[in-house]
């Protein structure tokens, strides 16, 4: 790739469609919103009321949370069994930020890091961002739209890193435990460093997702508060980093952003422990999750990918259109369910995919299913005429 190749940043086009769906609301029309992967559910009440209670009292300067930082290395014992030291904690504002410390830290511009292909649109677009080259791996459903130990093992040369996402957006598969282990294999005999995007940990709607970590303990973890936590406004998120590591990615969280807000810190530690509130958030989506399985046959909808967990299903329409963005703005424009399509996550294949996000209320899917049905359904008849 040119440098000029490696600069150009595309668009992130839910976002386009996220701005279309406020427009249709402006004007009065009623916009189910589940183009955006977000929770529709705000923070936790106690820790939202911790942050009433620092703004009140607390002067809200630079600072980063001791008290947080252990809470979040304590998390890995409990959770994954991997002990690691508060030192090893980075905080900063959400996983977006935590990419471009980890893979600056990582890698050289020209490095080049393999990717699952469809992936998270800011993969991509955050390496090239850094002069870093991607390589994306094209994922199909033999594959549960995951990289493979064998394709990364194939590639040549071997690229300098890989970042892996399990469960995955868009498609919400995990990663299973034996080819996490031969990755992990895969990734020390070649030297390949991995950084781990563990954002839909907590939201699995079988067996939990392991943690890279308990496989490779040298990998970048990066998590975040906003999807299981429920406070993605809030712009909280950690990265998980091996000793000799700390020191670059600390320089330039402080040189880049400074500190996450003070209010933030304060209640992301109370959240923490907020398990029953956000364990009935999960019910509600595995809720959602069962009622759109159920109805994606009705709308004519049968090639999906198995989602195992995150709150997303990305289902094949090729048989509808080869313009996804086209689409969903139709879609969108018809019905007010505002999707996202595809070309975000998969320039290549991505023009026949659609991604529905089921964060929001359980009557909000069940509304977004009754005025699909007949919308699909004309669509298909028009297609077949
Ligand atoms: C896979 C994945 N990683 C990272 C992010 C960024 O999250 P944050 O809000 O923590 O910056 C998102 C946001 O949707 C995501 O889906």
């Amino acid at each position: 790739m040119t440098v000029s190749e490696i600069a150009r940043v595309d668009p992130f086009h839910a976002m386009a469609i996220g701005r279309l769906a406020y427009e249709l609301a402006g004007e009065g029309r009623d916009v189910i919103h589940m183009e955006y992967g977000q929770p529709s559910t705000g923070a936790p009440a106690a820790a939202i009321a911790a942050a009433h209670r620092v703004l009140d009292s607390d002067p809200g300067g630079y600072w980063e949370s001791t008290a947080l930082l252990e809470r979040i290395a304590r998390h890995y014992r409990e959770a994954y069994d991997v002990g690691i030291d508060r030192e090893q904690v980075i905080l900063t504002c959400g996983a977006s930020p935590a990419f471009v410390l980890a893979l600056s830290s990582l890698f050289v511009p020209g490095a080049r890091v393999a990717l699952a292909r469809p992936g998270y649109v800011a993969y991509r677009n955050t390496l090239k961002t850094l002069y870093l080259e991607p390589v994306e791996m094209a994922c199909g459903p033999a594959e549960r739209y995951q990289v493979t130990a064998a394709a990364l093992d194939a590639l040549d040369p071997a690229p300098d890193g890989l970042i892996l996402a399990s469960p995955a957006n868009p498609t919400g598969t995990v990663i299973a435990p034996e080819e996490l282990a031969a990755i992990a294999e895969v990734c020390r005999r070649k030297n390949i460093r991995v950084v781990s995007d563990e954002i839909y940990h907590g939201l699995a709607y079988g067996a939990p997702a392991q943690s890279t970590l308990q496989h490779l303990p040298e990998a970048v973890v990066v998590n975040s508060f906003s999807k299981y936590y429920s406070m993605a406004g809030w712009r909280l998120g950690w990265l998980v980093v091996l000793p000799e590591v700390v020191a670059p990615a600390r320089a330039r969280m402080n040189n880049l952003f400074l500190t996450p807000s003070v209010l933030a810190q304060h209640a992301g530690l109370i959240a923490m422990d907020e398990t029953a509130e956000l364990e009935g958030h999960v019910e509600g989506y595995a809720r959602n999750r069962e009622l759109l399985l159920a109805a994606l046959p009705s709308l004519g909808l049968d090639r999906i990918a198995p989602p195992d967990g995150a709150f997303y299903i990305y289902a094949d329409i090729g048989h509808l259109t080869e313009d996804s963005l086209a689409f969903c703005q139709q879609l969108l424009r018809d019905t007010g369910v505002a999707t996202a399509p595809g070309i975000d996550f998969d320039p290549v294949d991505g023009h026949r995919f659609i991604r529905f996000s089921f964060a929001v209320s359980t009557a909000l899917v069940q509304e977004a299913i009754a005025r699909m049905v007949p919308w699909f359904a004309s669509r298909a008849k028009a297609r077949s005429a």
